[in-house]
């Protein structure tokens, strides 16, 4: 399902080699089953960055891995985008999941009055425009990055991490085929 690892040599020294995988999802289906592979491999800490341009599925991508982990739990939620809260918080059953949409965030401090840098060492976190948390992007997130493609409803997804943990967590999502 996945491409080829790809290692990039990084420019500062961060614990391990930054290992990227590609898919391109042809359809929100194919990115709904990535992002159902996705959350079932994540646990309390695990941090996801969510990049890409407006439309281009970051929420459809945390909707789906939502509902597959509440699904698991035997349970169904509307998941809405945080556009106005800023944040929404799932309990996992043991977890709590934080699914936040920082693109009104006026300057990275906020991040701290919604706790969101405590949510970072117990909780899974799903963040959207991730950039406007600055210096409090914790090193250790999976970035992903969805890019349009040609066609309407192609996105091409790349997903890249730099630590043992984050390199698990690529292995589990490409250990097995959702296209
Ligand atoms: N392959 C695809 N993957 C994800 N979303 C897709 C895809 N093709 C079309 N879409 C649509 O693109 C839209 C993405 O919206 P949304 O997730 O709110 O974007 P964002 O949160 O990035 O601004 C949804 O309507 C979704 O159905
Ligand atoms: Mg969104």
């Amino acid at each position: 399902m996945c491409n080829t690892p790809n290692q990039i040599q990084p420019q500062t020294q961060p614990r391990t080699q930054t290992q990227c995988r590609t898919v391109t999802a042809p359809d929100p289906d194919t990115t709904a089953r990535l992002a159902a592979r996705l959350g079932r491999a994540l646990v309390g800490g695990d941090l996801i960055l969510l990049h890409g341009p407006v439309g281009a599925g970051k929420s459809h991508f945390a909707r789906a891995l939502i509902q597959a982990r509440l699904a698991d739990l035997g349970r169904y939620e509307d998941v809405p985008s945080p556009t106005f809260t800023l944040v929404q918080i799932y309990d996992l059953g043991g977890v709590d999941l934080w699914h936040a949409d920082l693109y009104r965030l006026t300057d990275p401090h906020e991040c701290l009055e919604l706790g969101l840098d405590h949510a970072f060492e117990s909780a899974i976190c799903l963040i959207e425009w991730p950039d406007r948390l600055g210096e409090y992007a914790p090193k250790t997130a999976v970035s992903l990055h969805i890019r349009p493609g040609d066609q309407e409803d192609t996105r091409h997804l790349e997903f890249c991490a730099s630590t043992e943990r984050g390199h698990d967590i690529l292995t589990a999502l490409c250990d097995g085929d959702v296209t």
